[in-house]
């Protein structure tokens, strides 16, 4: 057994070898490259005035992003009904109102569900509220025992207990640490979260999920503009903003969309798509979120569309080992928030990530802040670990791994002060 196991191990690493070998985390070999200009539209026009930006540049900027990143959603589909499941108004030791609430979708004789899970400091009358997904089910974020188990499909994960693709009580509070529940709720937010899975599986196959209830007939794939698994969930991140705006306990207009890495990428295209979100958080959200694709650092344009083909849409692989061609890049996607507040967060010993062009990234969107007359990280100098800059752009690199820890949370809650409170 032992040696199989070995077998296995040795064909994987001799297969994989290769790939990483060719990942660059040398800054001396960084390729140089222009960096696309927010502020000059595809034909050369420069844009001066916040007006020639909503009007012209935002949307044909979006409109890139949409029909060769991303990918577009074929049709709108809105929520069919809700259903609170639970509600709990003495929850986590009476600190805070619990509830747990079920969308339902429908389209073509097909159903999806998904489960909100929302915490409110119970004191606070239509609090703010962080809004972001989870990787392996609502029941890990904390050890609150009420906290319902979703039956869709899961990667397996041996430490998390999960086999044959199902979540089970096993998992309970697993990911507890990436959630600082408690300083959340005593900060006088709420949180929300929903597990990603359930809007749409994440793996390569286009059967489930939203995506199968969009099909025109003999369609079972999305066309090449059409949306990726990071579209389909930034939709459901929308879709909860619709079910905010019916909730009386909520204030739909103070929602700060949150995301750590591939759900960080989905935190900045949801905050892109719908400008209802009054802010939005990149956690070491990588290349496809936060970090220019033309440094070629770290993972990259081609490693990405390899390895998770179902993320972004088929239009986007015309770029994979090509981002010399990209007329964009991710500063752009970051200015699309513009002039809602903006945190994006590094770590370092997230290289594959590749922090100082997430860094950069930031500092190229500020331009279109200063349109708006904003402050964004005006320096190219990057800040030392743990020295957050807080401004409407706002950035901070940390110690250690690719992770959420409570020092994020720390800065999120205090850059969210300055401006939901
Ligand atoms: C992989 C992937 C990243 C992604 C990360 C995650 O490392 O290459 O792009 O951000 O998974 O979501 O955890």
């Amino acid at each position: 057994m032992k040696l199989l196991a070995c077998l296995i191990c040795s064909f994987f690493i001799l297969c994989l070898s290769p790939m990483l070998s060719q990942t660059n985390y040398d800054e001396n070999k960084v390729p140089p490259f222009e960096v696309p200009d927010p502020l000059l539209t595809f034909n050369g026009k420069k844009i001066e005035s916040v007006k020639k930006w909503e009007n012209t540049r935002r949307p044909e900027l979006l409109h890139f992003f949409e029909s060769n990143v991303y990918g577009k959603l074929p049709k709108s589909l809105k929520i069919d009904s809700y259903t609170i499941l639970e509600q709990d108004n003495n929850a986590l030791n009476g600190k805070a109102k619990r509830k747990q609430v079920e969308l339902t979708f429908k389209n073509n004789n097909k159903t999806l569900r998904y489960t909100i899970l929302i915490y409110l400091p119970k004191h606070i009358v239509k609090a703010p509220i962080f809004l972001g997904y989870n990787f392996y089910g609502n029941h890990t974020i904390t050890e609150d025992k009420a906290v319902l188990i979703s039956t869709a499909w899961a990667n397996n994960n041996e430490s998390f207990g999960i086999e044959n693709n199902t979540l089970t009580k096993e998992s309970r509070g697993k990911r507890a640490h990436r959630w600082a529940v408690e300083k959340i709720l005593d900060a006088g937010y709420g949180l929300a979260t929903i597990y990603y899975g359930e809007v749409d599986p994440d793996k390569n196959d286009f059967s489930d999920g939203v995506h199968h209830l969009m099909y025109q007939q003999n369609q079972n794939k999305p066309n090449p503009e059409e949306w990726g698994s990071i579209a389909a969930w930034s939709w459901g991140m929308v879709r909860a903003l619709d079910y905010f705006e019916k909730d009386p306990d909520l204030d739909a207009s103070k929602v700060i969309a949150f995301g750590h890495s591939r759900l960080g990428k989905t935190s900045l295209w949801a905050g892109a798509t719908d400008t209802r979100f009054a802010g939005v958080i990149s956690n070491d959200s990588g290349c496809g979120g936060a970090a220019l694709s033309k440094r070629k650092f770290g993972e990259t344009v081609g490693s990405i569309n390899s390895s998770f083909p179902h993320w972004f849409c088929d239009n986007f692989n015309q770029y994979s080992n090509n981002e010399e061609a990209l007329p964009v890049d991710q500063h752009q996607l970051l200015a699309l928030i513009a002039p809602r507040p903006l945190y994006v967060a590094s770590a370092e010993e997230d290289q594959w990530a590749d922090p100082r062009g997430e860094f950069l990234a930031a500092h190229y969107a500020s331009q279109v802040y200063h349109l708006y007359g904003k402050k964004g990280i005006e320096s190219m100098e990057m800040p030392k670990a743990n020295e957050p800059i807080h401004n409407t752009v706002s950035y901070h690199i940390r110690t250690g791994k690719h992770d959420v820890t409570d020092y994020d949370w720390k800065n999120y809650i205090e850059w969210a002060n300055s401006f939901v409170k």
